[in-house]
């Protein structure tokens, strides 16, 4: 397998997901109302997943290597682009969840920001990944050789191993916090 293998199996399941929140906007925008639960469980998957263990390989480990490499000015500035999307993903993610802590406080008038983050992320997402899937990896190959490209592939493997630990980790780190 490439090392762009495992990006694009977490894309497929990322848009998934994004199809699902596409389902359930519609049905809140029909019965005005929102389970906060299903929002909290939307933010932990993009936040957990398409942001830290997602874009955390990208960023941290595929991106770092092409900034050793000589790239083309239109190649950087996509990876440029690309950096600013995840920014904008997580400000999004953030206004979601001060927005579901209003209504969950009891303020219905933030349903609107509720569905509009929600529609954002639906909407953006699709085309950050086709950027990627279709420009921006298959460019970016080619400035790795086999071997280069497969040492990637085994920092991803292990970036993901200590996932699930950095997960749960947190999880308790924030308990002892609140205590
Ligand atoms: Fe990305
Ligand atoms: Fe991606």
């Amino acid at each position: 397998m490439q090392a762009r293998g495992p990006l694009m199996i977490e894309h497929r399941l990322i848009e998934r997901m994004l199809s699902v929140v596409k389902d359930v906007l519609a049905k809140i925008e029909s019965i005005r109302k929102v389970d906060p639960v299903f929002v909290d469980i939307v933010v932990d998957f993009i936040r957990v997943y398409a942001d830290r263990t997602h874009h955390g390989k990208e960023e941290d480990i595929l991106f770092r290597e092409l900034n050793n490499k000589p790239l083309s000015t239109e190649d950087r500035q996509i990876m440029k682009a690309l950096i600013e999307e995840h920014v904008f993903g997580r400000q999004t993610t953030k206004a979601l969840v001060e927005a579901n802590t209003r209504y969950r406080n009891g303020d219905e008038t933030t349903l609107t920001d509720i569905t509009a983050n929600l529609k954002t992320l639906t909407e953006f997402y699709p085309r950050h990944i086709e950027k990627e899937d279709k420009v921006f990896f298959p460019s970016s190959r080619t400035y790795f050789t086999d071997e280069e490209d497969q040492a990637i592939l085994a920092e991803f493997w292990e970036f993901d191993r200590n996932m699930i630990h950095e997960k749960y980790k947190s999880l308790v780190k924030g308990f002892e916090g609140r205590q």
